[in-house]
């Protein structure tokens, strides 16, 4: 592992609130030293002069799609894709195939991250038994594993049954692990292929109504207050939500949320091109919705920033709007993204962005050390040049994945180097060489332990 030394960059740290420029000592895969002059012989001295550093942002929602559709990604080439957007730890869904509903899972796909050593990768559980809804996981197993999985959730779709939901609650409380929540009831948004309002009226495809949302996570607080479990809303979208989360927090009930680019970034108004591209659960917004969303986030309503990368398949996203699946990609466009879409126009500040990137997901997952760049903390950084400007082009992805609904949008900053766990395995903007075998592998659950 070696020694490295950042000079002359503005380093971001939320913990402590610290914007100031500094230097950072990286050595033995810890921070050693933070002030200014810092000198190192021997050192790797990379100068970031006007580039940010500040804690690897954290992402509480990924697909990684292993095991299951490693054509689509793995969990080498998703830790890749979070890497080169800037993230070290990234939490990943359960709906893999099989679901991640075990300890045997859980373990497995955070081995299979600690062999790519790109970053660090938090298994989800799923609530319950295969997504059915039906029956509870052995949640207490799946904590007490060597991977430490501490969020649950059937993402992908709701848990429909109120009386399931309340005693995988109280479950959970007890190991003070996250319920997290796909908010849909599916009797309202069965067969939808947007969000249900003008633009679906105009296109001719089934609507998905706020109120689904809505009315899920209304029922969600509901029993969230009465156990007391730690609940965390995943992708928020409607302008109800954002309002019932406000309330939630304000009467105490222990609520998180976090919200994607694409549902602060884009309308309905994109599904009018039938792209498929655009096609997601929860479904592009109407625009009062996306504004909602966007004083959400900024008035704190919304804690977290995560992207809800989701890969899919060339052939099944470019099939007609109807049978494509949902999802889109982010790891590697969520900072660009955002510095353009929401620190730009005044939304949030750089260092608020970095915040809601970075302790605050650690703070959620109860990450220890992470989110902070201090002495001692575990050496997890991401340098990012805030004014660079590019044009995002799926080509150069690592991702195995390419469905972004952002292609050929111009947009600015860019992530420069990730360090994680005291090893740069992000250089100049690329995996660094010696990474790179790790992303070949076709899947790595078969691979010798
Ligand atoms: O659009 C989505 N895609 N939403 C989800 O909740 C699941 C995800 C996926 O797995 O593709």
């Amino acid at each position: 592992m070696a020694e490295i030394l950042f000079t002359g960059g503005r380093l971001i740290d939320p913990l402590s609130g610290t914007d100031t420029t500094a230097d950072v000592r990286v050595s033995g895969g810890r921070v050693v030293e933070v002030g200014s002059g810092i000198t190192a012989t021997g050192a790797e001295t990379i100068d970031i002069s006007g580039a940010v550093i500040c804690p690897g942002f954290i992402d509480l929602h990924v697909h990684l799609r292993e095991p299951g559709r490693e054509d689509e990604e793995t969990v080498a080439t998703g830790s890749a894709a979070a890497a080169r957007g800037g993230f070290t730890a990234v939490g990943a869904m359960p709906n893999t195939d099989p679901v991640c509903d075990n300890a045997a899972v859980a373990d497995k796909v955070a081995a299979a991250a600690r062999r790519a050593g790109l970053c660090e990768v938090i298994p989800a559980g799923s609530l319950t038994k295969g997504l059915e809804g039906r029956y509870i996981t052995p949640i207490g197993e799946m904590v007490t594993c060597s991977a430490g999985v501490r969020m649950f959730t059937d993402d992908g779709k709701g848990v429909q049954d109120s009386r399931i939901l309340r005693r995988a609650m109280e479950y959970i409380k007890g190991f003070d692990a996250i319920c997290a929540e796909h908010c849909d009831d599916a009797a309202l948004s069965e067969g939808g292929q947007m969000h249900e309002g003008y633009y679906s009226d105009l296109l001719g495809l089934k609507g998905m109504p706020a109120a689904a949302e809505d009315i899920a996570l209304a029922r969600d607080l509901v029993l969230a207050r009465l156990t007391g479990v730690r609940y965390h809303a995943l992708h928020v979208s409607t302008q109800g939500s954002v309002e019932l989360i406000r309330q939630a927090k304000a009467q105490g009930v222990r609520v998180t949320a976090e919200v994607t680019p694409h549902h602060l970034i884009l309308t309905d108004a994109e599904l009018q091109s039938f792209d498929p591209v655009n096609k997601v659960n929860p479904p592009l917004r109407s625009s009062s919705d996306m504004e909602a969303c966007r004083v959400g986030l900024a008035d704190g309503t919304l804690d977290a920033i995560a992207t809800d990368h989701a890969p899919h398949s060339r052939e099944e996203k470019e099939s007609e709007f109807e049978l494509a699946p949902p999802g889109m990609i982010g790891l590697e466009t969520a900072l660009a993204l955002m510095i353009s879409e929401i620190v730009d126009p005044g939304i949030l500040t750089l260092a608020e962005l970095v915040r809601r990137l970075t302790s605050v997901p650690a703070g959620i997952l109860r990450l220890a050390g992470q989110g902070a760049v201090a002495e001692g903390s575990p050496a997890n950084l991401t340098v990012f040049d805030p004014s660079a400007e590019w044009v995002v082009d799926p080509a150069t992805f690592v991702s195995k994945s390419r469905n972004t609904p952002f292609k050929g949008r111009k947009v600015k900053g860019k992530v420069l180097h990730t360090v994680f766990g005291g090893s740069l395995v992000v250089r100049n903007g690329d995996i660094v060489p010696e990474y790179e075998a790790a992303l070949s592998v076709g899947t790595s659950f078969g691979a010798a332990q």
